[in-house]
């Protein structure tokens, strides 16, 4: 399958771009007073830490690229979140995020803040390798099913059924013991330099630490997070998936799971949350950053239809959220 897209389906996908962005809205202003200050998706969040990042010495020439290029440790603002566009109970099952932000990385990100200010460099990732949906407009059909109550309808529609969705969603929802503990994915692909793509993944290198939590409360991952990094330093390698067959890892249909074994994830960098208890301010202070695929470097640009739709989606849903013009 080629990567180019047709004009028409280009226009498709701007089309539903601009739906989702406005059925975004229409949740986050239907949501009660007290919750529509908080994110459209992703709005509960576990934990905030600091952290460090560190991109690794003698990496071999063909790994030097944009952030990768020189050997350096960046600041790292680490938001911990539930999916699920509901504020709800940790014990539901879900997928989980986790947004990381760099500090002082030198050069211009493809969006900057709305006052133009640098963003810093962002990596957005889940605890799932891969989306339910293909593209945008499977991604606004679901949102729109889910939200209505239709979702049943959707999925299992005799005359225009998705059942793969339902299974891939099925598959994506765990019931983890902490997230700190988890491997994140991104996904979505990222350019790699001019001509290659990759995936990014968070590895944890580090073991469980600190008594474990019951999963017998609703902010259970919360309390689960904040004991690990009480206790003991957390540390995983940042590894990035080289695209080797442009046949079978397509940059438009997010639910295809590019295969390790043929493109293995190696590392290029270490992030670690030390231990640390971080004060309410420290959680309010990552709560209020914005995070966006777009906070980038050239190098690593975006790409494939979901993260096109990402760019402005984003910027507008947190102009809204924040209560801001634009
Ligand atoms: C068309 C597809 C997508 C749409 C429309 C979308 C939309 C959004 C929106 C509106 C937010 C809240 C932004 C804010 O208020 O600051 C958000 C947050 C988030 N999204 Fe997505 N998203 C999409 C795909 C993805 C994918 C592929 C990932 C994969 C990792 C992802 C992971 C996250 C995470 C981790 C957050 C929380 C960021 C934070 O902590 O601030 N999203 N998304």
């Amino acid at each position: 399958m080629s990567d180019e897209l047709s004009a028409a389906k280009l226009a498709e996908e701007q089309e539903y771009t601009e739906k989702l962005e406005q059925l975004l809205i229409l949740g986050l202003r239907a949501r009660p007073a007290t919750d529509r200050k908080k994110r459209a998706l992703h709005p509960k969040a576990l934990a905030g830490f600091h952290g460090a990042f560190t991109v690794l010495p003698d990496l071999p020439d063909n790994l030097k690229v944009g952030l990768f290029a020189r050997p350096a440790t960046y600041e790292a603002r680490l938001r911990f979140s539930n999916a699920s566009a509901i504020v709800e109970s940790d014990q539901k099952k879900g997928i989980r995020g986790l947004a990381i932000k760099l500090l002082d990385v030198p050069g211009t990100k493809l969006n900057t803040l709305p006052d133009g200010g640098d963003p810093g460099h962002d990596f957005i990732l889940n605890s799932h390798p891969i989306m339910p949906i293909p593209d945008v407009k499977g991604f606004y059909e679901m949102t729109l099913n889910l939200a209505k109550g239709t979702a049943l309808r959707y999925f299992l529609n005799p005359f225009d059924p998705h059942p793969g969705v339902l299974l891939r969603l099925l598959a994506s929802a765990k019931s983890p013991d902490c997230p700190v503990e988890l491997r994140y994915w991104s996904m979505t692909p990222y350019r790699f330099g001019n001509d290659r793509f990759v995936k990014y993944s968070l590895v944890p290198t580090s073991a469980h630490a600190g008594p474990r939590i019951e999963k017998s409360t609703a902010d259970y991952l919360g309390t689960a997070a904040r004991s690990h990094i009480k206790h003991a330093t957390a540390t995983y390698d940042f590894m990035v998936q080289i695209r080797s067959d442009p046949r079978r890892m397509p940059l438009e249909n997010a639910t295809v799971d590019w295969d390790e074994h043929r493109a293995p994830f190696v590392p290029v960098a270490r992030l670690e949350i030390p231990k640390q208890e971080p004060t309410p301010e420290q959680e309010a202070a990552v709560e209020a950053l914005r995070f966006s695929p777009w906070h980038a470097l050239p190098e690593h640009e975006p790409v494939g239809g979901i993260n096109r739709a990402r760019r402005r989606i984003y910027e507008k849903l947190s102009q809204v959220r924040l209560g801001k013009k634009g």
